[in-house]
């Protein structure tokens, strides 16, 4: 103490760089300045000198300018989540030679200059997610070469250039998770020698990226879920020193059983729910613990035996539910004995022959424009001022991208021999019109994206011949109605996305039995008929955020047994009646009521509701009381927050249910004054029991 005291006076720092600002709370103890939430549209320019950590998050700070913290040179943790920054000006953090922790999330910023991070040379965690990054110039991290984690998740980036990450030598964890990165260039992940955790899950890649991951040799997890990919080749992963791997919720038709050969350490393999329909034993993988093989379409039979024999005698544990015969169906392989897996009718041969996977030598064609990828079996033509569908793709293609191009109308026939494809994206084309047929032929179409694009109308007959189709795309489009009979040619149909058109009302919507997700989120509905959803018997999401319904369309859930999620959010209902949810009781598990200008729930509003209620979300509200929650018992998540709760003997019973609740729940008392700010789970009732009618008394006079 005494030391800093002569430090300071020795060197005779000017009294105004100790100062605190007026809206900041000064700790000069422990050399802490809090700022947040303060509305500051600037970085304070006077700063007690020796702080150390600065929290100015939930500001409006638009511009970090440079040299911005000159003032505060001794800063280790230095925190701006949420502050509404566009721009990070070059040299922004010069000064900061001593920052180990910045957090940028949730904020704007859409470029990464080369020099942003400039001067940040013991930085060890930066945190990037929830901003609109599309680019960041290679050489933006040159400087970090302390850094250990880096979190760029929930961006816009679409491509990732060559030596992106260069200078980054201590990195151990990257996440790039909900981006929409497609390309990915071979030398990206170059000079990431400590990288040990790699997070790409929820991005738009098609194919697995062998060479840019081989680079990453000290890898040991790498999440790469959720990204379209239909085809694992041969040696498709090799990465010497990975051993978990997520390959879930993908759109997987086929893996090679030498794709894991050239990973040795591999451990655990996660490729469940995709669309597998057969496997082999896996070649090579001596460390192999756990496969998961849940969530596909595998049958146990004869196809599978010598992979079940396999799993019995190298004791992999395998997490796998037949997906037929019927005999088995749904039973765990684990239950089953090899010598049990028959083929019925079938001849062994003729699984074999399915099942071959060598490559055919001879040179196969590619049309003009495209890039025909033989291993993986894809074709793209991105983006190429197409205004014809290209002829003459490779047989065998499972994937076709033909994204950004200019069709206006796609003809009938449009994809006549292409009875392999899966997977087909005309996203961005400026389509107006499907002719009846366009998909005449794609037997085996599963995922078919239209989205973005100027369609407002559909026939029914567009879709004929393509009756495997289980994910339909319609997001972004001028639709006015859901065509009243789009599902005629779509028994299969799991999915439908039609959020952002501009439908206004929902009438019958016919046969549409397998329907599991429906999402209408950001369209104009205002109203919902009763028999709206008729025949959805297998409807378990409802989407209908967004819009403009002034009331809960109860009668309209009636017949939708299976629903678990229900979303209302964002529409002007005020009132909630009793028993608005009851057609629906049964199932429903999630409920989102949120910012809706909500002034009041019923007080048998969630009759019905009870234990199997997992979330709630009420916040954004204009709610002063609640009704009895009390059968809520199984929440896992509940949010209240943003009402203007009445603390008064009303509310009793919501204060003594939250108190019982072991999770956060964030209702605050509004009213009366002496309480306002307060939490609803410390505010004081204990006056209520006995004195309920002199309160009121007291409260009149
Ligand atoms: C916050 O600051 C911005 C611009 O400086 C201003 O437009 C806005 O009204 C302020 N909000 C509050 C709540 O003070
Ligand atoms: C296997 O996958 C299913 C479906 O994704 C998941 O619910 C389960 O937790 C996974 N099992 C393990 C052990 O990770
Ligand atoms: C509840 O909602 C508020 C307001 O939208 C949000 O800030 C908060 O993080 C939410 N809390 C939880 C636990 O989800």
């Amino acid at each position: 103490m005494l030391a800093l005291y002569l430090l300071v006076f020795t060197f005779a720092i000017p009294v105004a760089c100790d100062r605190c600002p007026q809206v900041c709370v000064c700790d000069n103890l422990r050399n802490f300045v809090t700022c947040a939430k303060k509305n500051l549209s600037e970085v304070p320019s006077f700063m007690p000198q020796y702080t150390e950590k600065l929290n100015l998050q939930g500001n409006y700070l638009k511009v970090i300018e440079s040299r911005a913290f000159i003032s505060t040179p001794y800063l280790t943790h230095l925190n701006l989540y949420k502050c509404s920054i566009e721009t990070i000006q070059e040299g922004a953090f010069r000064s900061l030679g001593r920052l180990l922790y910045l957090n940028l999330g949730y904020n704007s910023i859409r470029y990464i200059y080369q020099e942003s991070f400039d001067g940040l040379s013991s930085l060890l965690h930066l945190n990037l997610e929830k901003n609109h990054i599309e680019e960041i110039r290679p050489g933006a991290f040159n400087q970090l070469g302390f850094l250990n984690n880096l979190n760029i998740g929930n961006n816009f980036l679409v491509y990732l250039p060559d030596m992106l990450f260069q200078g980054l030598i201590q990195l151990n964890v990257l996440c790039l998770s909900n981006n929409m990165i497609n390309i990915i260039s071979y030398e990206s992940f170059a000079a990431l020698p400590n990288l040990k955790k790699l997070s790409l899950d929820h991005n738009e890649l098609q194919f697995f990226p062998t060479d840019a991951l081989s680079r990453l040799s000290g890898l040991i997890k790498l999440e790469l879920g959720w990204n379209p990919m239909t085809v694992i080749p041969e040696e498709a992963i090799q990465m010497t020193s990975l051993k978990q791997l997520y390959m879930n919720n993908m759109a997987l038709q086929e893996i090679s059983f030498k794709a894991f050969e050239k990973s040795r350490q591999i451990s655990f393999i996660d490729i469940s729910n995709n669309q597998i329909s057969t496997i082999q034993p896996l070649a090579g993988v001596k460390q192999l613990k756990y496969l998961n093989l849940t969530g596909n379409r595998i049958p146990c039979d004869c196809q599978i035996r010598q992979f079940k024999e396999w799993v019995d005698s190298s004791k992999v544990k395998v997490d796998l539910f037949c997906f037929g015969p019927d005999h088995f169906h749904r039973d765990h392989l684990d239950s089953l004995r090899a010598i049990d897996l028959k083929c019925g009718q079938f001849p062994v041969e003729t699984y074999n022959i399915l099942t071959a996977t060598e490559k055919t030598p001879e040179k196969k064609k590619c049309p003009l424009n495209c890039n025909c990828k033989s291993d993986v079996k894809h074709v793209t033509c991105d983006n190429k001022l197409l205004r014809q569908i290209p002829q003459g793709f490779p047989i065998d293609t499972i994937l076709i991208d033909l994204r950004r191009n200019k069709f206006d109308v796609i003809p009938k026939g449009s994809f006549l021999d292409m009875k392999n494809v899966v997977s087909l994206h005309l996203q961005h084309c400026d389509i107006r019109e499907l002719q009846p047929g366009a998909f005449l032929g794609m037997k085996n179409l599963v995922y078919l994206y239209l989205s973005n694009n100027q369609i407002s109308d559909l026939n029914s007959d567009v879709f004929q011949g393509a009756s495997k189709l289980e994910y339909l795309f319609l997001d972004h489009n001028n639709f006015v109605k859901v065509p009243k009979e789009m599902f005629v040619f779509l028994p299969n149909i799991l999915s439908l996305h039609m959020e952002h058109n501009s439908v206004t009302s929902l009438s019958d919507m016919t046969g549409a039995e397998k329907l599991r997700w429906l999402y209408l989120t950001g369209n104009n509905i205002n109203s919902v008929r009763p028999s709206a959803f008729r025949n959805m018997k297998s409807l378990e999401k409802l989407y209908l955020d967004d819009n403009r319904l002034n009331e809960v369309p109860s009668h309209a859930l009636k017949g939708l047994p299976m629903l678990s999620e229900l979303r209302l959010s964002k529409n002007p209902i005020k009132n909630i009646g009793n028993g608005a949810f009851l057609p629906i009781s049964r199932s429903l598990q999630h409920l989102y009521l949120n910012d809706m200008g909500l002034l009041k729930v019923s007080n048998r509003a969630f009759i019905g509701l009870g234990p199997h209620i997992k979330s709630l979300f009420i916040e954004n509200n204009k709610l002063e009381v609640l009704p009895d929650m009390k059968s809520f018992s199984g929440l896992e998540v509940i949010n209240l927050s943003n009402n203007p709760f009445r603390c008064d003997c009303h509310l009793k019973h919501l204060h003594r249910w939250i108190n019982g609740l072991n999770i956060k729940v964030g209702a605050t008392c509004a009213v009366p004054n002496h309480m306002k700010g307060q939490k609803v789970r410390n505010a004081l009732f204990s006056t209520c029991e006995e004195q309920t009618s002199d309160e009121k008394n007291k409260k009149q006079e």
